[in-house]
């Protein structure tokens, strides 16, 4: 399978996955649980989820490996100018190591080949304290053109509970009602806590 050249894809402004504000139903599980700590957005693009993980009083950061994402990020939230990094989610900065209480998932994910999945695992795994929350908002058997490989890739309920089948219970679980037009039932709520290191 050719590996995705994501910086690419932004350079080209082919950027069908960016809703230009942040996820729905994010938004509304942050509305709804008051939590607090040092966040990180893997694959975070644009920065949408890491603009609205701030705003609800997180410490958050957003790693990309594009670094044309990175830049857009950055110049859609100045403010938040030094939040937004360059980086591969496979091999995160040793400083990044079990240094976050909160991972927040957005299509991250579903962008991956499933020859990938294992390592997206060990990404979060490297930056997640034990303890620590993978709050996901999983875009779950993405609609795709007929003919059309991906990104996004068909990802299952089932493959999900198997990637996370061991170290990690669940803790909240639900289709939200809440989505972006085209996404509605597609999505999967599902919170996951770290209980192994
Ligand atoms: C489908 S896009 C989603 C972007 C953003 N989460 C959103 O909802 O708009 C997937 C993102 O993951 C990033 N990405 C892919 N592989 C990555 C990796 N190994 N480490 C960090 N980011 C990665 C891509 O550059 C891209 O921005």
């Amino acid at each position: 399978m050719e590996p995705i050249d994501w910086d690419k894809k932004y350079q080209a402004g082919e950027v069908f996955w960016d809703r230009g504000q942040p996820s729905l139903p994010l938004k509304q599980y942050l509305e709804r649980n008051p939590i607090r700590g040092k966040a990180v957005v893997p694959g975070c693009g644009r920065g949408h989820e890491v603009a609205l993980a701030t705003q609800h009083g997180l410490e958050a950061i957003g790693l990309d490996i594009s670094p044309t994402a990175i830049a857009e990020a950055q110049g859609l939230y100045p403010d938040l100018k030094e939040r937004f990094l360059v980086g591969n989610l496979f091999d995160p900065p040793q400083e990044m190591h079990h240094r976050f209480d909160i991972v927040i998932e957005h299509t991250c994910m579903s962008g991956l080949p499933p020859n990938l999945r294992s390592r997206y695992r060990h990404g979060i795994d490297l930056i997640l304290r034990p303890g620590g929350l993978l709050i996901g908002v999983w875009f779950i058997n993405p609609a795709r053109a007929i003919g059309h490989e991906g990104p996004p890739y068909t990802f299952s309920v089932e493959s999900l509970s198997e990637l996370f089948a061991v170290g990690y219970e669940i803790i909240e679980d639900y289709i939200p009602e809440v989505a972006f037009e085209g996404r509605e039932g597609r999505e999967r709520v599902r919170v996951l806590k770290r209980i192994s290191p």
